[in-house]
Order: C-alpha cells, then structure tokens, then sequence
C-alpha cells in the first residue's frame, strides 16, 4: 500500500512540479537562439555507438534516448550565469538559508552548484530508495545516457554522496531533465535546488518544544518512521515547515497564501507539497519530508535525523517576475536578458514583453501502433521543430468500434518568438513531423 502510494506520490510530484496553472502564452520579441529546424534531423540519423555529454564520450546502448539536442542542454548552466532571472532567485535562496542558518564561524549551509547532471541510476534512484518497479525509472519518463547513466531527474539525485562525503546541511543547485508534455510550463530541462538539514539529538534537545527522549517508535506510523522519536520527528517538522514558510514569505511577501499538504516520496517520510495561491489558484512550489532515516545510515550517520526539500526554480521565477513562457529562460535576447539586470537581488522585476507574433496551429490525425509512447511523439515534435513549437495537445482520441484500431489527432502550436513564422515555414516543419512519425513510430496519417 505504502509502496504504491509512494508510488503515485513521486510521479505525481515529478509531473505537477511543472504543471503550472497554464498562464496564457503572450511572446516576447526574445528567443533561445534558434536553430533552424529543417537543417537538423536528429531522428533520421540512427544512434551512434557512442556519444558526448559535457566533454565525456559514453558508449550507447537500447536504453539511449538521449537525443542531441537535450544533451546539447548541458553545460550551459544559465542558473550560474549573473542576473539570469534563475541565478536571482538561487542566490535569493542561498541568501535566505545564510540568513536563517548563520552557522558559527560561516554560514551553515554549504552550496554544491558543480556536479555533473550525467548521474548514474544509482544515484539517482537506487540511493534514495526508488523502487526497481518505479515508473520514474522508465525510458519514456527519463533521458538515459545507457542503462547504467542518465541525465538527472532530479536533485535528489546528489543526496547520499554528499551525506557520505561528510555533508551535513547542503543546498544542491543543477539543471534537471524529464520528458514530458509540451507547453508553456513544461520544458524538458528545468532547475532545482535540493536542501538537506542533519541535526543530531542534543541539536534537537535545545529546542523549546522537544519535550523528552522516548524511545523509537518502532512501528512506522502516518507522522513518523519506526527508527524516530515523535519528539525529534516533531521538532524537525517544525524547523522545515518554518524554514520553507519563511522562504517563500521572503521571495513574494509576509502576506503570501499558503498551504501544505501532505505527500509521497521514496526517500521521505513523512512527506509535505507546499502551495501558494497565484492568480486565484493553488501552485506547487516544493516537495519536502523527513529522509528515510536508511539513506543516512547507508551513508554511515546513525547517530542524526535529516530532513530534505526540493524546490523548482523555474515555478518561483515565473510567478516572481510574471514570465509567462519557460521557453524564455532559454533566450540570449538582450530584450529578456537585460530586464534582470539588477544592482539588488531583491528589487521587484516584472516582466514585460517586447511584442508578439501570431501562432500558427496545425493538426495531424493518425493510427497508432500497439506500443506508441505519447512521450516519443512529443520528443520527435521537439526534435524536429525545436524552439519553434510552443505547444502540442492531443485534441481528439478513437478508437474504431471494429477494428478495435486507436488514433489520436494532436495539435501542434508553432511560434517564433523574434519574428513572424510563415505560414509556409509551419507547414513544411509539420509536414517533416507527419513523415518522420510515419517512418520511425510507425504510425498511420488518416
Ligand atoms: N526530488 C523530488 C522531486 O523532484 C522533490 C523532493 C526533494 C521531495 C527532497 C522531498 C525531498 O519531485
């Protein structure tokens, strides 16, 4: 039961960190730089023997699925990149948890922004107690490198090195990778910022509220793990709620509405979802919970209790400075670039956008075969079209009545962000989309 709702509870958290109430797509004048997407066809080329990712040369295997425009993602740290709207809102973090955590000599909290996202599936996984059945782990959520390595997921990714390394409060700051759906919240790389906090019993005891040590609870129960004490269990709840609550209340103001409720991850328990209220609705900002007390104890701490949260950087910022597209985050325009260029890392920016260019909105319908992968249509859409397409939805699904065959009709948005699109420029993209689903997803034009 535990495992399933674990189970739900990961994906869920991993899908809707992204989903973000969908603001309506108003482009700017400001783009990522702009490939031209005709000239490069990643999907017709097979997959080569081996492959570069961040200066690494990796052999490739039936698990790749990497394509080269994702690796090419890596290395451009945009969120270490002075005055990028990510680099804002990571140091306003740092700052905050320096605040807060002013640590004896220096602050406490040590900032870990240099760590390869080519992680091993242990890593990523396997440390924090992800199960083997876990549907995170499957090609069609994740880019893997081969069997043994992908791009990160998550931050969390770094937890149990770091623990083991002797860390004991850290803040991991990388760019994360998951595939997933197309729109103008979701992009297939995106930031996180990880927080791990140890504390161990006589840190606990000069808390005003810790009562007494009992003894363990030893049976798990809704609120605490069977090798924890209600008391420490309690006391660090408190120390990360008030931590988590003090953060947001200093990035978007003491009156900010939020709320917790509770969650599910693999490497927690218990576990929290925080949300604050934007625009009359409720917006997941961070997932958090009590460290399953077996990674410490992997990593040799038995004699401390931790807690962990993983924040988006991505959901803070386009809220903070109303971005409305995430693709922006991506751009070299000095129109979006230079609007962050700030003296104080606190001072109110709101985004505004330069112009806007109309959409251009084509369909396709088509017969799927028996195993189609939704997520492999998505990634070829964004092989093909690149920065050109702002959204794709499936609009209609059938199945006929008897042949029992399934098809789908997508929609697919394209746009410029730094000039009009033609209409002839759209077709051709959507016409190379409708070939190469054909050739290589097998899949039937109707
Ligand atoms: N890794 C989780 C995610 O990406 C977030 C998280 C981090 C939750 C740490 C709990 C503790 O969805």
């Amino acid at each position: 039961m535990i495992a399933q709702l674990e189970m739900r509870g990961l994906q869920r958290v991993l899908w809707s960190y992204r989903s973000l109430s969908s603001s309506p797509c108003r482009c700017s004048s400001t783009s990522p730089s702009v490939v031209d997407p005709l000239a490069v066809n990643e999907r017709t080329s097979k997959i080569p023997e081996s492959i570069q990712i961040g200066g690494h040369t990796y052999r490739t295997d039936s698990w790749t699925n990497v394509t080269p425009r994702i690796s090419s993602f890596v290395g451009k740290n945009i969120y270490l990149r002075k005055n990028h709207p990510l680099w804002l809102i990571k140091e306003r973090i740092i700052a905050y948890f320096n605040w807060r955590y002013p640590g004896r000599y220096s602050p406490a909290f040590t900032v870990v922004d240099n760590l390869s996202p080519v992680v091993t599936t242990e890593q990523n996984f396997d440390s924090i107690l992800v199960p083997a059945d876990h549907v995170s782990r499957s090609k069609s959520d994740s880019y893997y490198v081969n069997k043994s390595h992908l791009l990160r997921a998550h931050t969390s990714a770094h937890q149990s090195d770091l623990l083991r390394s002797g860390f004991r409060e850290f803040l991991v700051v990388g760019d994360v990778y998951r595939r997933d759906e197309i729109n103008a919240t979701h992009y297939p790389v995106f930031h996180q910022m990880e927080g791990v906090r140890l504390r161990y019993a006589h840190e606990l005891r000069d808390d005003p509220d810790f009562k007494a040590i009992k003894s363990p609870a030893e049976v798990r129960s809704p609120g605490c793990q069977e090798s924890h004490t209600e008391e420490a269990a309690a006391v660090m709840e408190k120390d990360l709620k008030g931590c988590l609550e003090g953060l947001v209340k200093s990035l978007f103001g003491q009156k900010v509405e939020l709320r917790w409720n509770e969650s599910f991850f693999p490497f927690t328990h218990p576990s929290w979802e925080m949300e604050v209220k934007y625009n009359n609705e409720w917006l997941e900002l961070l997932g958090c919970g009590i460290m399953e007390q077996k990674i410490l104890n992997n990593a040799g701490i038995h004699d401390q209790i931790g807690w962990a949260c993983g924040i988006g950087l991505e959901r803070i910022a386009m809220r903070l400075y109303e971005i409305p597209d995430i693709r922006l985050f991506w751009s070299e325009d000095s129109g979006f670039l230079s609007q962050f260029e700030v003296d104080n890392i606190r001072k109110l920016i709101k985004y505004k956008a330069v112009s806007q260019f109309p959409q251009c909105t084509n369909d396709v319908s088509f017969w799927i075969p028996e195993h189609f992968e939704k997520n492999d249509f998505y990634e070829l859409v964004r092989d093909c079209g690149g920065e050109l397409v702002e959204q794709v939805k499936i609009i209609d699904e059938f199945t006929h009545p008897k042949s029992g065959r399934k098809s789908l009709c997508y929609r697919i948005i394209y746009r410029h962000m730094e000039k009009t699109l033609t209409k002839d420029k759209a077709n051709s993209i959507h016409k190379n989309i409708e070939k190469i689903a054909v050739d290589k997803l097998g899949v039937q034009i109707r």
